[in-house]
């Protein structure tokens, strides 16, 4: 047999964060690194043997390498099946749908998401379980653990497998068959959404562009927008996955994307933009000179989601992460729906789908999904969009302002402090824990603070606990902040601050609205004190 143990040395770092284990790639391209983690993954689980695993990830550079260590390493643990998307291309929802058809014992993700690529970029390694949904805390804990004391990992001695042409091989005795990446994902959403209608649509004029930013959706959206569903040839823009991203940064925000918020600023902009991220969980949506927020599409969703056949009589309730505006709570009041608050963290919406207490979920950080798969899907949302438009025949604007009318807007804003030393950020956080129970009753600037808490959670299905998910203070004037650090950050330490404010006023400029609760936190936090600034280093 082919298959050897080889010696090797532990890292200390591999530990991992809201979503998978997220590093600079000259960390990940360290002797053994991979290796390890992919080894200590199936040491840290159990029952696979014989069994399929569904592998892609998002094409960055470092991928090619990474994906036969994955192959050897898992041919040598034993696994049956390997199905794996050409050239290693498999957006994360698109995964998360794999392994359900397939039923799949897990998936092994290579993204770092919607964080930049390239050899002075990122990368990064999730694991999906056999329900598609993210590993949990235990399970990641338990991988971690098996990372620090790891002393070998099991190698299949074998020339690396072709992956740029569908069709099966074999390596040893594991079948690895290499798939269209695209061709069962497409087919779901034709389950799912009324494509006919969606194609009417387009038929009659409404024009659109998708970003795919040159991450993995390009494939998926140039074959739904323009092939399937009839929108002009050159609508998908930047839809050749590359290794670097073409220098673009694909995170679907105003930031990063802000050459699409330009492109509908222009006269002769289209009816609809949207973009995508690395790995196709995110999803950004515009009308003509209109940038919808996050939590105000999710909720649009919520409002409109069951005229869609798939949905109809199946919207159970709804969940947002607690970072998340509460715009979605006021539709599921008035639609009497469940409404749940969750710590950021597709994985912590996992219980939920599985258990049909919710079929809709998102987070203020552009993204949102539903039962169909377990893991976000940014296709997924626009689909639904232009759905919802299709049957509406109302305008993005439009529709959003309806719901303005009827429930007021929650104006919002993310603060970012990116980089900041650790220890620093943690003096910032104890400093806040200590003091936060005396807040209630204090004046900052113009507010005053209504209350003010950790924020805890018990997962009303499974009854795990995660404590510490953040703070969130509300004030006068109908205000509000949540702060939390980051977990996905791969340098230093990052600090976000959520603002909002629930006006009936709906027109206003979102900056001079928060003004307050902005420098009110600033003086309740300390930031200068703490951190040394009190401008973040990115607004979004
Ligand atoms: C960020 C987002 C969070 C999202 C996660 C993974 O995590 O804030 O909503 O689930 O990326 O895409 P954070 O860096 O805040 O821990
Ligand atoms: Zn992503």
């Amino acid at each position: 047999m082919n298959i050897t143990a080889v010696k090797t040395k532990p890292y200390s770092d591999q530990i991992f964060g809201t979503s998978g284990l997220r590093r600079r790639t000259s960390v990940f391209m360290q002797k053994n690194y991979i290796h390890n983690v992919v080894q200590s993954f199936f040491n840290a689980i159990q029952g696979f043997e014989g069994k399929t695993l569904i592998l892609g990830g998002d094409g960055r550079y470092g991928s090619s390498k990474a994906l036969q260590i994955v192959i050897k390493i898992a041919a040598a643990n034993g696994v049956g099946r390997i199905i794996v998307g050409k050239k290693g291309w498999l957006s994360t929802p698109a995964l998360s749908h794999l392994i359900t058809l397939n039923d799949a014992f897990a998936g092994i993700i290579l993204t770092a998401s919607h964080n930049p690529g390239g050899k002075d970029g990122d990368f990064g390694i999730k694991f999906d379980l056999k329900n598609g949904a993210g590993a949990p805390l235990s399970v990641t804990n338990r991988i971690s653990q098996c990372a620090k004391a790891i002393t070998h990992y099991w190698w299949f001695d074998a020339p690396d497998v072709e992956l740029g042409n569908i069709g099966t091989k074999q390596i040893g005795k594991t079948q690895v068959e290499v798939i269209d990446p695209v061709e069962d994902y497409a087919a779901y959403m034709q389950e799912i959404f009324d494509f006919k209608a969606i194609k009417k649509l387009f038929a009659s004029g409404f024009s659109f562009v998708f970003d795919a930013m040159n991450a993995v959706t390009g494939p998926y959206a140039k074959y739904i927008f323009e092939e399937l569903l009839g929108s002009p040839a050159g609508s998908v823009r930047n839809a050749e996955p590359k290794v670097d991203f073409g220098g673009l940064h694909p995170e679907p925000n105003p930031v990063y994307a802000a050459h699409l918020v330009k492109m509908m600023k222009a006269p002769n902009a289209p009816d609809f933009a949207a973009a995508s991220d690395g790995d196709g969980d995110r999803y950004m949506v515009l009308g003509k000179n209109f940038f919808i927020d996050p939590s105000d599409s999710l909720a649009i969703l919520t409002e409109h989601l069951d005229k869609i056949p798939f949905y109809h009589k199946r919207l159970y309730g709804v969940a947002r992460s607690m970072p998340t505006s509460e715009a979605a709570d006021f539709v599921a009041k008035r639609k009497k729906l469940p409404i749940y608050k969750t710590p950021t963290g597709w994985k912590f919406f996992g219980s939920l789908l599985e258990n049909k207490k919710i079929s809709l979920c998102g987070e203020e950080s552009f993204g949102a999904g539903s039962n169909h798969v377990m893991e976000k899907d940014g296709l997924w949302a626009i689909l639904a969009w232009l759905n919802i438009m299709a049957i509406t025949h109302k305008s993005p604007q439009k529709l959003v302002q309806e719901l303005w009318d009827k429930d007021g807007r929650v104006y919002y804003v993310r603060h970012n402090y990116e980089d900041i030393p650790l220890d620093q950020a943690q003096n910032l956080m104890r400093a806040l824990a200590s003091r936060i129970a005396s807040l209630p009753g204090q004046k900052f600037g113009s507010l005053i603070v209504k209350s003010a808490e950790v924020f805890n959670y018990t997962d009303p299905v499974t009854s795990e606990v995660a404590e510490n998910q953040g703070y969130i203070i509300t004030l006068s004037n109908k205000t509000r902040v949540m702060i939390r650090l980051s977990g996905t950050g791969s340098v230093g330490t990052t600090l976000r601050l959520y603002f909002s404010r629930h006006e009936r006023k709906l027109n206003e400029a979102p900056a001079e609205v928060l003004a307050t609760v902005i420098l009110a936190t600033s003086s309740i936090l300390q930031l200068e004190k703490y951190i040394g600034v009190n401008t973040p280093t990115t607004i979004v």
